[in-house]
């Protein structure tokens, strides 16, 4: 059996959720741009892309994302016809964040997407998608995991943001198992998504509750603001208030801590 084959068996075994295609090539400019190709061919919900290495691996706003050998780079499509699709993104995070824990990791969430352990960047979450007149047509979800990468193999100007599961002291695992780990909490995640979004709500608030109450900046594309984090709303937009007391909703950004004065 193929690696391809091996995890449809992995995730089988687990109970799901069912791949009815996957491509597991060596290397791959993004996984995500092959993926978005199949989308618009029509391919099926959960098809799978992964690859061993990027050479042109994306991250949110516009970054890269470094790929080297090491790591889990894992597409997804998805066809979510239920109301609260926009919520795919912290779904993930939570079901990426429940993989580690399962893995041995303990992690934290910081919005929108990323997965923290030990205060730096274990994982990353880039969501891709695509609506027509009925809604949303499907959602690219590309995942980065940082599994045992090469200190050597890491760009030195994020080497000190980025940790992975081996450097947080985690079993040494196969990349497939920790796909297949991360691929069975999403469809769990998922399956809640549709059910009752309300509790991917819960579950991403209490993993990010180190945030709650920092005070923080946040680079929008409207420019940069400081508040205290107050929330994620049920539509998964942040809630800071600033100073005097008012209330802001943000859809994106990049948040950072910020250092007592
Ligand atoms: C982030 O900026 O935090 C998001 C990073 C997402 C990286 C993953 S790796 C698999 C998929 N393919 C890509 O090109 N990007 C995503």
């Amino acid at each position: 059996m193929d690696r391809a084959g091996a995890l449809r068996a992995a995730l089988a075994a687990r109970g799901g959720p069912w791949l009815p295609a996957v491509e597991w090539p060596a290397s791959l400019v993004s996984t995500n741009d092959r993926l978005k190709a199949l989308a618009r061919g029509g391919a099926p919900e959960w098809t799978a892309v992964l690859a061993d290495v990027q050479t042109g691996g994306r991250g949110r706003e516009g970054r890269a994302w470094a790929s080297p050998p090491g790591g889990l780079y894992l597409s997804v499509l998805l066809r979510p016809r239920f109301a609260k699709a926009g919520l795919l993104p912290l779904a993930a995070g939570v079901a990426v964040a429940e993989a580690a824990t399962e893995l041995g990791v303990a992690t934290e969430l910081k919005w929108p997407n990323d997965v923290l352990a030990s205060g730096r960047k274990l994982a990353g979450i880039l969501a891709e998608a695509a609506s027509g007149p009925a809604g949303v047509e499907w959602v690219v979800l590309g995942l980065g995991v940082n599994v045992a990468l090469e200190a050597a193999a890491v760009p030195p100007e994020i080497a000190g943001a980025v940790t992975s599961l081996a450097a947080e002291g985690a079993e040494p695992r196969p990349i497939l198992e920790v796909a297949a780990a991360v691929l069975a909490r999403l469809g769990v995640c998922y399956d809640a998504l549709r059910s009752s979004p309300g509790a991917i709500v819960s579950a991403w608030r209490s993993r990010a509750a180190p945030w709650w109450g920092s005070l923080v900046d946040v680079r929008t594309a409207d420019g940069q603001l400081q508040g205290r984090l107050r929330d994620v709303d049920e539509e998964g937009a942040l809630v800071i208030e600033l100073e005097g007391g008012e209330n802001r909703r943000l859809l994106s950004g990049e948040v950072q801590r910020m250092r007592p004065a």
